[in-house]
Order: C-alpha cells, then sequence, then structure tokens
C-alpha cells in the first residue's frame, strides 16, 4: 500500500518525507486556506515547493467547476512539474475533463466521491486516481470503508487501471480497514500514519530492555 499525506504544511511533509515511507501528498482548497496561501501565485509556488520536497505524487486541486475553466486550470497545474496529479471533483464537467485529461497524459484525481457509481466513471474517464473520502461518510452514518470494498471489488471484476486512494482518513483504524479493502493508497494525517507505531508492548518491552542494559553495564 502506498502512504500519501494530506496536508500542505511543509513542516509534516518534511517530516513524513524524512521517515522514508512517503509516497506522495495530496492537498485540498481547504487545507491549502489552513496554511494561509492565497493568491494564484503563492499557490503555484507552493505545490512547486511541495514538489521539491518529495518523490511522488502531487495532487492540486483545480478550483472551477465548469469544463473550460478545469481544463485551463488543469493544463497550469500540470505543466509546475511532471509530479502534478490534477484533482478534479466527480462531477458532470469533472468527468468529461478527466477524459481530456487522461488522452493528453496528464495525471487526475478524481475527488469528492460518495458512491461506486462515481467511481464507476471517474474509472472509464481514465482517471489516475480515484479518492472515495471515508471519514466524511461515517460522519453522517454511512460505511466508508464499505465503499473502498465495493469499488476495490468492481476494479478488480471490469480490470481497471484507476488506482483506489482512500482519502478523509481520519486515524489509524482507518489505515489497517483500508489495507483489508484493498486500497492502493491511503492518504493520511501524519498523525495517523505515526500512530500506527504505537503499542504499550514496544513501550514496556523497549524499556526493560534497556534497564536490563544498564545494569549489567554500569
Ligand atoms: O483527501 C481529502 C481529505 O482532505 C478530506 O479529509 O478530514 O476534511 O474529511 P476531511
Amino acid at each position: 500500500m502506498k502512504f500519501f499525506i494530506d496536508t500542505a504544511n511543509l513542516d509534516q511533509i518534511k517530516e513524513a518525507q524524512d521517515l522514508g515511507i512517503l509516497d506522495g501528498v495530496t492537498t485540498n482548497p481547504s487545507l491549502m486556506a489552513k496554511e494561509g496561501i492565497k493568491g494564484e501565485e503563492n499557490i503555484l509556488n507552493h505545490y512547486k515547493t511541495i514538489c521539491d520536497i518529495v518523490e511522488g505524487d502531487v495532487s492540486a486541486e483545480v478550483i472551477s467547476t465548469d469544463y473550460e475553466g478545469i481544463i485551463a486550470e488543469g493544463e497550469k497545474l500540470a505543466a509546475l512539474n511532471p509530479q502534478i496529479v490534477v484533482k478534479v471533483p466527480a462531477i458532470k464537467s469533472g468527468i468529461k475533463a478527466i477524459k481530456y485529461f487522461s488522452t493528453k497524459g496528464i495525471k487526475t484525481n478524481c475527488t469528492l466521491v460518495f458512491s461506486p457509481g462515481q467511481a464507476l466513471l471517474a474509472a472509464k474517464a481514465g482517471a489516475t486516481y480515484v479518492s472515495p473520502f471515508i471519514g466524511r461518510l461515517d460522519d453522517i452514518s454511512s460505511d466508508g470503508v464499505e465503499l473502498i470494498h465495493k469499488i476495490v471489488e468492481m476494479y478488480n471484476y471490469y480490470g481497471y487501471d484507476t488506482e483506489v486512494l482512500a482519502a478523509s482518513i481520519r486515524h489509524t483504524m482507518h489505515i489497517l480497514q483500508c489495507v483489508e479493502a484493498g486500497a492502493d493508497v491511503a492518504t493520511c494525517p501524519l498523525s495517523a500514519i505515526v500512530g500506527l507505531l504505537k503499542h504499550p508492548l514496544t513501550d514496556s518491552g523497549l524499556e526493560t530492555f534497556l534497564s536490563d542494559y544498564k545494569k549489567l553495564n554500569s
């Protein structure tokens, strides 16, 4: 499974990259706003900086909702760096734009996906990634992980190349459930990635090893 970090915070991206386990980054307009990045030039520069920090794919989301606008924005974003993946919402003009980008060899991430039908159209249009939002489904008493299972099964059955990128991950159990469901990628907050390491037996075992070593060697 690939790990992407879901943030526009440069310190967190550097920390995850430094761990040696990072495969890419996803951002969205809310995450950019959280970092106070505003104005087109600053936004484009921020994406370039992220691409310099990591080696893998970096999702950059369009703001336009009409077909022509999505195409113009997406082409500008894709020209920044070959690592850029144009993130496009799962709406009618978005699906049409994903089809266009796929014929041009521009990578895409179909975002705001909440149903198998949306994921089906994203794959048929040739999306590189599809992003089902599992946390937001859980928030409204729907089963987010179940959606990952359904999409993975559908893509395997029909042999679609689109990678299932589990998004809106809130905690470590979501990551482990996505592993079980067969997601190709999980995009997570840094806390959820590092949280995978937490185990009381690791902590107490290490404490014992170190104190036993000290007893014999002091
Ligand atoms: O990748 C999409 C993600 O950023 C949404 O997460 O926590 O806002 O639902 P959240």
